[in-house]
């Protein structure tokens, strides 16, 4: 194929934006104070981003990072096995593994790379992966990659995960991965008994808890907390994007895995470790979380049951998962990015998610609230959308 008819090819469809007059992907936003955005000089109330404890604009988180700046430079400009392991990343990786209650934790650049990079170091053809129908293209690259069978099962639900565990037994090693919260649908895994099953089936049980550290269980520590799950001795991963406000992922897990990892995970290996400013300023955000959470806690559950009610008085129809994350029902893809639209048009940011990211007509749209915003301006997102009465999916 010439080059020219290959670009031709790979072009971006961009009618569904036409059509609706509106493309909500890729807005430049300019943040301003707690849960306030800009774009094109506008404000806009924050219901898009992860920041689900409203901690991105802390000055305390700011005041970390710029001191580690100051004390450790801009970069280690090293991978982390030759010159980029800073002492502050190993304190991190103790504050995690301590927040999680886990025996050890190792920090990636970023969640995607510590989940596509997984399972290429644990798995290959002779293994099986279970895993959740819902779970995100992260994992699911890293299983692909690996070569492992993929066997997934439906979402949340452990009786057909049981089938498959079943049927799996003659294979040599046998993992099942699941998301902690699930941010499309709002739902929470039941990983209690996923892990109860894991057991049962010599299986290892993987939770990836992006959505679920600092934002779900009493004290914020995720979904070990949530589940009340002691003696975790699966793997784990989360992003710290979410609700530590920050950047990086990190593995956790038994002390012998995570050093297994150091020496054999090409994604950590062969990549520039995370920059002191982002450790820097993770410290700080798990301090807040350890010692400020139950406060900040109850703003984000409030903020998120006024948020709920007002859609629902509204006529939206909601997912109804238990998380704080208000998923809206749409449709197709025009209806999702339509009511994105009459959202943007009041004000409001949220994140709309249409195929491939979702099934073909299960457009869902997402708005979290968190503890971004006072009382106050929850009261003046609720009378926003009060005013969208109507525009809700049959
Ligand atoms: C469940 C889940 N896992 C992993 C990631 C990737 O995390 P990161 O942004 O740290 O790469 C995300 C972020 O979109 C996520 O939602």
């Amino acid at each position: 194929m010439k080059p020219s008819k290959v670009y031709e090819s790979l072009a971006m469809d961009m009618s569904l934006a036409d059509r609706a007059g509106f493309n909500p992907y890729y807005l430049k936003m300019v943040r301003g104070g707690r849960g306030e955005l800009k774009v094109d000089q506008k404000g806009f109330f924050d219901l898009a981003s992860n920041d689900y404890l409203g901690l991105a604009t802390n000055p305390r988180i700011k005041a970390a990072m710029i001191d580690a700046v100051n004390r450790s430079g801009s970069s280690f400009c090293g991978t982390p096995i030759a010159a980029g392991y800073a002492a502050i990343l190993a304190e991190l990786e103790s504050s995690i593994a301590g927040m999680t209650g886990l025996q050890a934790a190792v920090i990636f650049p970023s969640c995607y790379q510590a989940n596509s990079s997984l399972f290429c170091s644990i798995a290959d053809a002779n293994d099986v992966v279970a895993v959740d129908h819902f779970a995100h293209a992260s994992l699911i690259q890293g299983i692909r990659a690996s070569g492992a069978r993929i066997k997934p099962f439906l979402h949340n639900d452990t009786h057909h995960l049981e089938k498959q565990l079943a049927a799996a037994q003659s294979h040599r090693r046998i993992f099942v991965v699941t998301e902690s919260v699930f941010s499309t649908e709002g739902s929470i895994a039941p990983f209690d008994e996923i892990c109860r099953l894991c057991a049962q089936y010599n299986a290892i049980p993987i939770v990836d808890d992006s959505h679920g550290i600092g934002v779900i269980g009493k004290n914020g520590r995720g979904i070990l907390e949530y589940k009340n799950i002691r003696g975790y001795d699966g793997i784990y991963t989360a992003s710290l994007g979410k609700a530590l406000a920050n950047a990086g992922g990190v593995i956790a897990g038994r002390a012998d895995f995570i050093e297994y990892l150091r020496y054999n995970c090409s994604g950590l290996i062969y990549s520039t470790a995370l920059a002191p400013v982002n450790a820097g300023g993770l410290l700080a955000s798990i301090a807040i979380i350890l010692d400020e959470f139950p406060a900040l806690g109850k703003q984000m559950w409030s903020n998120h049951a006024a948020l709920v009610s007002q859609l629902t008085k509204a006529g939206f129809i909601l997912k109804g998962g238990e998380a704080p994350i208000a998923s809206i029902a749409c449709g197709s893809p025009e209806r999702t990015v339509t009511l994105a639209k009459r959202l943007f048009e009041q004000g409001i940011l949220s994140t709309p998610f249409i195929p491939p990211s979702v099934p073909p007509e299960q457009g869902v749209l997402r708005l979290i609230i968190g503890a971004k915003v006072d009382e106050a301006a929850a009261d003046t997102i609720a009378r926003r959308i009060a005013a969208l009465a109507g525009s809700g999916a049959p």
